[in-house]
């Protein structure tokens, strides 16, 4: 396989020739956001409300964005041209760059600035016949959880205690009430309304999320931004996650019950399909909704 091309600093070059100084502030203190963005048809999905979510993540961190958004725009289009395939999953990373050790904000550094990629598959058949299971667990993390860091060790805990449970994601609670998944956003069916619980500290706000309210509430199908207690999680008629690469995916066991029936639910199949036709228009630009 052809050794991917990745964007650093400025220059594009072949990843096994792509380094970073052992001193960069995003190895010694995780201290830099990201984003996931997936391109199909070589086309960024949503790529202006990630570049808008990249800026409030470094809004949040003190740190000015390094690129415009043309800039982000240029390097995504050179980057998606010079890896193989049509769809593509993006991987955006700006850290505050090398310096000293010092947990202080260093005085002149220049931001380290990669981007990635890397082919995006699409969900097994096996999956979207039978969906995935996922634990609850306890939200153990912190309070900003809005902002897209790269400080990601409760998350990368919680999903391996998921995979090590046999399930395919952790949904975590706090306070009694659901917050997201490790590395995705919750959604239930209750009495046939779509619910998400709202954008606030505790959650990030997906991308994926907020195009599946767009096109639930486009469609007739009702959706509320609303808490979620854990109980009605155990409850619900369907569950399911969302993220860029994921997309929907359809819960049918939680913890150690199954969800409805143990199928993937009609409202989902409903979603699903709405969102592959979106992505269906992305790749056929004439009939694009952008
Ligand atoms: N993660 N919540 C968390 C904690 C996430 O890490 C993600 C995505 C989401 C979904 O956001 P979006 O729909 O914008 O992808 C919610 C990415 C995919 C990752 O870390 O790889």
């Amino acid at each position: 396989m052809a050794i991917p091309i990745v964007y650093l600093n400025g220059a594009f070059v072949p990843q096994d020739q792509a380094s970073v100084p052992l001193l960069d502030r995003g190895f010694m203190f995780g201290d830099g956001v990201y984003e996931v963005i997936p391109a199909y048809g070589a086309r960024p999905f949503r790529l202006e409300q990630h570049l808008q979510r990249l800026d409030n993540s470094l809004a949040a961190i003190r740190l000015a964005n390094p690129l415009t958004h043309d800039q982000w725009r240029r390097v995504l289009e050179v980057l998606i041209a010079r890896n193989a395939g049509d769809d593509q999953s993006i991987y955006l990373q700006v850290t505050r760059g090398p310096a000293p050790r010092n947990h202080a904000f260093p005085d002149h550094v220049q931001p380290t600035v990669v981007a990635l990629s890397t082919p995006l598959t699409p969900l097994a058949a096996d999956i979207l016949a039978h969906g995935v299971a996922a634990i609850t667990s306890e939200d153990i993390r912190w309070k900003y959880c809005h902002i897209k860091a790269i400080t990601l060790l409760p998350n990368v805990l919680l999903r391996q205690q998921a995979l090590d449970a046999g399930a395919a994601e952790a949904i975590l609670v706090r306070d009694g009430l659901v917050t997201e998944g490790a590395a995705s956003n919750v959604f239930i069916v209750a009495q046939g309304r779509l619910i998400t619980p709202p954008t606030g500290p505790f959650l990030l706000p997906g991308i994926t999320r907020d195009l599946i309210i767009e096109l639930a509430r486009g469609n007739g199908v009702p959706c509320d931004e609303a808490d979620i207690p854990q109980a009605s999680l155990r409850q619900a008629d369907e569950i399911w996650l969302s993220s860029s690469t994921r997309e929907i995916l359809p819960v049918t066991r939680l913890d150690d019950r199954v969800v409805s029936d143990g199928k993937p639910g009609p409202l989902w199949r409903r979603l699903y399909d709405l969102y592959q036709a979106y992505k269906q228009a992305l790749r056929q630009p004439a009939a694009s909704q952008h």
